[in-house]
């Protein structure tokens, strides 16, 4: 009875070390025990011998006495935008943050594909690895920040290699959780290290602690935000000067704002990816990325913009996840949002996220969301937290206890819509049409004929054209869609409709 007692106040001690001194059980199976399955084996109920306990509880006080953490040592993989930016801050600020938190954080290691490529930092003093997988495994190495990118091949096999040897990991690979974030989150709980990814989502802003820390009981009804930097100057722009989609996007990628293959920004699906990750984390649901609805900006013309700007409105790219009755609503499309609301006021490079919940009612959080020093600040605030030993579930509650993820389907969204069409100047054209939209069971709020605005997609071959806008009230998407299909049969429009959703933010 008294063997048992003594094993478990040893227990309690060794437990309460690990979480004083942020030490993973490895280290400290291997610095305080020779042993690195010491502790795996000692919580499993192997009991050691009465003179190891005693000379693990004498180097334990010894530790403790000095009264510091000790040094916490970082290895990097990825020096590129965001690695690099990281790199600078804690050369920088590396003797303050020790002052602060009191507990040096050390870079040891780090990894890229190229040696000799100039960063514009130092890293000739830090080991150097081919491979982020060797990097990862590193036993110099504690805590593992993954900056390569890429939802599979190194980043996947290094943060896997880094959970599997109980390291916390800190990355800001938002297309790796989007996909694996559940599984990868899993693998941590199982060996008990952590997983940091504040940067994945919205870069420097800090939404990611605010869900899974900041909103005590409040439940979060909608999520909504902007999250792709790319798209939102693309728009921005278009809706200050007179400029096509393909215009403004060699514009940004002369800027730097989006790269050379710019698809996966302008098509929604970087956007996707993040909201898949916030509403995981609103709705305690798995991470559903593959079931978002997503539409790009690549359709927006000149005549949307300028249509929606006469209706008091601006056209953004949200990510939006709310509850509805059949589940859980996904979408990234371009949306009309009122000019008086906050979101429309998020311009160019920025990102905003806001929260709609039941207590604290609307949250909206706003900063840069991209760019080397923004990014790195966020992953700099994980690293800071893990240095301190503050350890959360990374999806905010426990994977087990994760609702499987029930799509509410596209048909059944309801609200208001932008519809223009290109209508063939022909007598009868615009009563059939108001006709199909009424038998669809449509109200309509306003029909705009813009005879001035012509849509450079439009074939002239087709003949005389004109642009007609129909503003719906709230309506079901599968209404449109059945009176856009009629509409097409009757044969009054040329080409395909842009079909834009009104959201009332
Ligand atoms: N940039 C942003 O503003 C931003 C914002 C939020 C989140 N993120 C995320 O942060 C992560 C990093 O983004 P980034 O913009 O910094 O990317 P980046 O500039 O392209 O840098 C990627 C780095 O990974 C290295 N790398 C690539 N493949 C590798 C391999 N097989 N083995 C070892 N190293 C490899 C590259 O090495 P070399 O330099 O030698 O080529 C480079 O240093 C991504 O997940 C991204 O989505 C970025």
């Amino acid at each position: 009875m008294r063997f048992m007692s003594e094993h478990h106040d040893f227990l309690r001690s060794v437990e309460a070390f690990l979480k004083n001194h942020s030490w993973t059980p490895t280290r400290f199976g291997r610095e305080m025990a020779g042993d690195p399955q010491f502790i795996f084996d000692l919580r499993g109920g192997r009991e050691p011998r009465s003179d190891t306990r005693k000379r693990i509880s004498s180097l334990m006080s010894e530790y403790s006495d000095k009264g510091v953490l000790p040094v916490l040592r970082v290895g990097i993989a990825g020096l590129g935008t965001v690695g690099a930016s990281l790199v600078g801050m804690l050369h920088k600020s590396g003797p303050e943050l020790q002052r602060k938190y009191g507990r040096r954080i050390e870079i040891v290691a780090v990894s890229a594909r190229s040696r000799s490529r100039d960063r514009g930092v130092s890293i000739s003093e830090f080991e150097w690895h081919d491979d982020p997988v060797a990097l990862a495994k590193n036993p110099e190495v504690d805590l593992f920040v993954e900056l390569v990118g890429g939802e599979d091949g190194p980043a996947l096999a290094s943060v896997q290699a880094a959970l599997n040897a109980v390291k916390p990991v800190v990355t800001a690979n938002k297309a790796l959780l989007a996909k694996h974030g559940v599984d990868l989150a899993r693998l941590a709980e199982k060996t008990g290290a952590h997983i940091g990814f504040e940067a994945a989502v919205a870069g420097g802003i800090p939404v990611i602690k605010t869900l899974r820390e900041g909103l005590g009981t409040a439940s979060v009804t909608r999520v909504y935000g902007i999250m792709n930097g790319t798209c939102n100057y693309i728009l921005t722009r278009m809706g200050e000067e007179d400029i096509s989609f393909a215009d403004c996007l060699k514009d940004a990628q002369a800027l730097g704002y989006a790269e050379a293959d710019p698809a996966f920004d302008v098509e929604g699906f970087d956007t996707a990816h993040k909201l898949a990750l916030l509403a995981c984390l609103c709705f305690q649901t798995e991470i559903a990325a593959d079931e978002i609805f997503v539409e790009g900006i690549t359709a927006i013309t000149q005549a949307d913009i300028k249509v929606a700007a006469d209706l008091g409105y601006k056209i953004k790219l949200p990510g939006i996840a709310q509850r509805s009755a059949g589940g859980v609503e996904q979408r990234v499309h371009p949306t009309l949002v009122p000019r008086s609301s906050a979101i429309s006021r998020v311009d160019n490079v920025l990102n905003a996220v806001t929260l709609e919940t039941d207590h604290i009612q609307e949250l909206m959080l706003s900063g840069p969301g991209a760019g080397g020093p923004a990014t790195a600040a966020s992953v700099l605030a994980d690293i800071l937290d893990i240095a301190r030993g503050h350890n959360v579930p990374p999806l905010g509650m426990p994977t087990d206890e994760l609702a499987p993820y029930k799509r509410a389907p596209m048909q059944a969204h309801k609200g208001g819509y932008y519809i223009r069409l290109n209508v063939r100047d022909v007598p009868g054209a615009l009563a059939a049409i108001t006709t199909r939209v009424g038998e669809s069971g449509i109200s309509l709020e306003s029909v705009i004929q813009r005879p001035d605005l012509k849509v450079a997609s439009v074939n002239l071959s087709d003949g005389e054209t004109r642009t007609l806008v129909l503003i719906t009230q709230d309506t079901m998407e599968s209404s449109v869609r059945e009176a856009l299909d009629q509409i097409a049969d009757d044969g009054y429009t040329v080409g395909a409709p842009q079909v834009i959703r009104i959201e009332s933010f």
